[in-house]
């Protein structure tokens, strides 16, 4: 049993944030916020994700304005959700949008990145301390706002700094000071970690660049040069501002990454210099001050998406999802963080735009929606169970019809509703009308004792089949032989939820012709508790 890290408390206990992320400019004044609120009640969310921009809070150098801070602070605890901020301050996607026009409009002061050609782009060189400095004192002030405004409720749980940081356009900043860094030595501090961590991708890159003990970025990491200096020096740059803002408050502080790595993608395609898989170890080394490393996870496809968990759920790093998709795969995908991944929290980009103009969810939106919400009733579980392997994702691939779930004591066969599967008998939910109206199926079987399971979600059925002997292999040859048996057990079976403290409250029970064939989940039950009796 690994122990998770719940970065993430509330009242002092462990919290998980689920929910969603506003649209890029929704925090500049609570009425841009009026759709949000709807599209988070619509998911069942407890957590909102909103920006806040340097260029509003500091238009003037010097001259603060927190005022809008009042504004979210209101608008979240009127509708009950509790707030993680994202300041959009040096890095906004590796950009230089969201710095106020005093630092824009002079580059000879507050410097840029110059490209591989020569000519400047659009993102701050964290090459700069006058960048640093300036970025430092605005987000001290941010910190200094919360502290004096979120007093008692205390709202506000994290705060992300910086947006997606990194380079975008280039590997690495050529202008001639950075450009003598590149040619200067490695520090030390990052050569010693880097030859006692054989596995990582920098010491793959240091052993191929010739696993030289000192020397340039170039003589130690090869192609990768430009792309490892630039994290090392962005790491820092961020690790300086979380240490400066947690002196003045602490919340923990996480930092986001644009993952564009996939593929054939150079460094500069996507952030370079951002947290990506690769230098995650530079990151995890030297950022003491951050508490998450956190993935914005949008790949549809299966194996990219658990690819990224992976990569991000490690003992000194649990995977916290800030940003995924509203629409699509995601209704699915977001289960294996949940249940194979341990994701400590989860969130859904741009929320507004799930609800049409009526303010109903789209189609496209609805099983997101849905499955949001089937996740937040697990989040009592999800706190208790995870880590120890018995939170168990259901996810039904492409064409596939079932699932097999190697529980303690029990082999769960997870059938999947189509439009072949006849309905149990008692039932209450009317067939579909086709094959293309199912859903894929998707949720969480979690077995909390011996022979008791919760289980979310939709649509499908779990069939409980003891193991011959508790070491059983798991294959589909063994469940169909002990499916072929007559059912041993009884199953008492429940819907309802749990309530604050975590107690069990039933509302519905299911007996006879409701429980033959298997136990039946779908997005209409709340919770679906299992007991199996003798
Ligand atoms: C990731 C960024 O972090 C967000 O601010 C937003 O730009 C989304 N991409 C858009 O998909």
């Amino acid at each position: 049993m690994s122990e998770i890290k719940r970065v993430f408390q509330v009242d002092g206990k462990p919290f998980f944030p689920l929910g969603g992320q506003v649209h890029n400019s929704s925090g500049y004044n609570l009425s841009e916020l009026e759709t949000a609120w709807k599209a988070l009640e619509a998911m069942g969310a407890n957590t909102v994700e909103i920006p806040v921009y340097w260029c509003q809070v500091e238009p003037e150098e010097g001259q603060f304005d927190f005022s809008v801070l009042d504004d979210l602070l209101q608008g979240a605890r009127q509708h009950g959700l509790k707030l993680m901020l994202l300041w959009f301050g040096t890095w906004k996607n590796g950009q230089i949008e969201y710095t106020p026009n005093w630092v824009k409009g002079n580059p000879e002061r507050f410097r840029r990145v110059i490209s591989a050609a020569g000519y400047p782009l659009g993102v701050l060189s964290s090459e700069c301390r006058t960048n640093f400095e300036a970025d430092r004192r605005a987000l001290s002030a941010l910190m200094r706002a919360i502290r004096e405004k979120d007093t008692e409720e205390k709202t506000i749980i994290a705060v992300q700094v910086e947006n997606e940081p990194g380079i975008l356009g280039s590997d690495r900043d050529y202008s001639a000071e950075a450009t003598a860094t590149f040619h200067g030595p490695v520090p030390p501090e990052l050569a010693s970690q880097v030859a006692l961590h054989p596995g990582t991708p920098v010491h793959q890159a240091w052993q191929a660049a010739g696993a030289r003990e000192a020397g340039s970025w170039p003589e130690l990491f090869g192609p990768h040069a430009g792309e490892f200096m630039t994290a090392w020096q962005i790491a820092h740059y961020i690790d300086g501002l979380a240490a400066a803002g947690k002196a003045v408050y602490r919340v923990p502080m996480t930092i986001n990454v644009w993952l564009g790595e996939g593929g054939r993608r150079l460094a500069g395609e996507y952030p370079s210099g951002g947290a990506v898989a690769k230098v995650l170890d530079i990151y995890k080394w030297f950022t003491p001050h951050i508490d998450i490393i956190a993935p914005d996870i949008y790949s549809a496809s299966s194996a990219g998406y658990r690819f990224e968990c992976e990569a991000y759920r490690r003992p000194d790093n649990p995977l916290f999802v800030p940003e995924s998709g509203r629409a699509g795969s995601n209704a699915r995908h977001m289960f294996y963080a949940l249940g194979q991944y341990d994701a400590i929290g989860y969130f859904a980009f741009g929320i507004e735009s799930m609800l049409d103009q009526e303010g109903n969810l789209r189609p496209e939106s609805a099983p997101v929606a849905a499955s949001f919400r089937a996740a937040r009733l697990a989040i009592p579980l999800l706190l208790e169970h995870q880590g120890a392997g018995r939170v168990h994702a259901i996810v039904q691939e492409e064409h596939a019809a079932e699932q097999y779930l190697d529980l303690d004591g029990y082999i769960g066969v997870v059938r999947y509703l189509d439009a072949d599967t006849p309905y149990p008998r008692g039932y209450l939910t009317p067939r579909p009308a086709s094959r293309e109206a199912v859903e894929r199926a998707r949720g969480l079987v979690i077995q909390v004792g011996p022979h008791e399971f919760y289980l979310v979600g939709g649509p499908f059925r779990v069939l409980f089949k003891r193991k011959p002997a508790p070491d059983a292999e798991l294959t589909p040859q063994a469940a169909a032989r002990l499916l072929a048996e007559e059912l041993p057990d009884f199953y008492m079976v429940e819907e309802g939820y749990l309530d604050e403290d975590g107690a069990w409250r039933a509302r519905h029970w299911r007996n006879g012709d409701e429980v033959t064939g298997g136990v039946w989940v779908d997005f209409r039950s709340e919770l679906v508790r299992v007991v199996i009796t003798h």
